[in-house]
């Protein structure tokens, strides 16, 4: 990849894939927030019927699906940016509602979550976690065969690649944690064994589309969906370390002061440095970011790029903004996760905006940019 500058589109999920196959709308909003040399990640893209958790989000397992996602590749490219594909299971962040017929979730272990939520697609309310199935050790070969696929299907609808989606507690990431991992197999116990699943992952999507082609993301701290580990140093630096073997295109850390996606207190003890330190690919930091602060962790060499999530999603015209140094518009919580276009396809560009106006000649010196 050839890219021209260093401010990367986060992951978002938006909920507004109706039957799980992107819709319409979401080529403008995709291509809106493309730029020329920059890279994209789409949001987490289920790669199976059962890696399901929230109401309307895309999969890559299907032929529409797939066909679904060509348009919105295809205008992000037109453009000039480099896109990849969040591939994603959930994992036990589901509900038997969204499961084929009425399944209890899958896990590593039979620990449900108890810090949060989840939104029932039958109720139309919140509802508890329910207690997930612990996957047998016989059944793994099938989930990374279908992380598997889902890359090569990535590739066939036109992304430059894929990210596996390794982090916020979801399936990968809750092998990885001692605290949802309790097996007793050689997929729990030590950091190594804790690591081999998302690391067969891994391999098995390499091989499938080669390593220049795979980015990973890991969120060490925070813990979104009750995702806590003990020894996240350590156990997030050996997972570096043996990603460093493969040779990927990135690897993608959220900073402690996020959870999910929402701020949070940072533990002050903590840090995305060591990460960084042992990293022998591009580094990309997310999490908190403002232009301002991004703009220090790319001259410290913190990072290599930094991704931006709800900034991004809240300005079309994000990367402009930045090069001008123009006022950004506010996110707008409340709509996040709806359906419409209200909250997608609405947010002003700048030349829609006081700013814009007092700044014409600006804005039409930088059209060429
Ligand atoms: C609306 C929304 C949807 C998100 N969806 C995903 C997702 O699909 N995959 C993922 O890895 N992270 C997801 N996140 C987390 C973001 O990628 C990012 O790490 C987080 O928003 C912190 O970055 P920010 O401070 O720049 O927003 C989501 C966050 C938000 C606000």
């Amino acid at each position: 990849m050839d890219l021209t500058h260093r401010i990367v589109y986060a992951p978002l999920t938006r909920c507004r894939a109706l039957t799980s196959v992107p819709v319409e709308m979401s080529v403008q909003y995709y291509r809106e927030r493309a730029t020329k040399g920059g890279l994209m990640i789409a949001e987490g893209t289920i790669v199976s019927e059962n890696g399901f958790g929230y109401p309307c989000t895309p999969g890559i397992f299907t032929k529409e699906q797939v066909e679904g996602w060509k348009p919105i590749v295809k205008a992000v490219k037109e453009k000039g940016a480099f896109m990849f594909c969040q591939i994603w299971h959930c994992g036990r962040a589901s509900h038997q509602h969204y499961q084929p017929n009425g399944e209890d979730p899958i896990s590593c272990s039979d620990i449900p979550i108890k810090g949060q939520q989840c939104f029932s697609l039958k109720t139309m309310q919140m509802e508890d976690y329910p207690v997930p199935r612990a996957l047998g050790k016989e059944e793994l070969p099938k989930i990374v065969d279908q992380f598997r696929m889902a890359a090569r299907n990535a590739i066939d609808a036109g992304f430059y690649g894929v990210e596996i989606h390794g982090a916020n507690g979801y399936l990968l990431d809750s092998f990885m944690k001692d605290g949802i991992n309790n097996r007793t197999d050689e997929y729990g116990g030590s950091i190594e064994n804790r690591c081999r699943f998302p690391l067969e992952v891994v391999q098995a999507v390499c091989d499938e589309i080669g390593a220049d082609r795979v980015g990973y993301r890991l969120s060490p701290f925070g813990g979104f969906l009750d995702a806590e580990d003990s020894h996240p140093y350590a156990s997030v630096s050996y997972m570096i370390e043996e990603l460093n073997r493969f040779g990927l295109a990135y690897v993608h850390c959220v900073e402690p002061r996020v959870k999910g996606n929402m701020d949070q207190e940072a533990d002050p003890n903590y840090s995305l440095a060591p990460y960084k330190k042992i990293c022998r690919t591009v580094f990309i930091a997310a999490g908190g970011y403002v232009p301002e602060d991004a703009a220090d962790a790319i001259g410290s060499g913190s990072a290599d790029l930094v991704a931006f999530g709800r900034r991004y999603l809240a300005n079309p015209d994000f990367v402009k903004r930045i090069k001008l140094g123009a006022p950004l518009n506010e996110y707008d919580r409340s709509t996040f996760y709806t359906q419409g276009a209200e909250g997608y396809i609405d947010y002003p560009f700048l030349e829609d905006t006081e700013w814009g106006r007092e700044h014409s000649s600006l804005l039409e010196g930088a059209k060429e940019g």
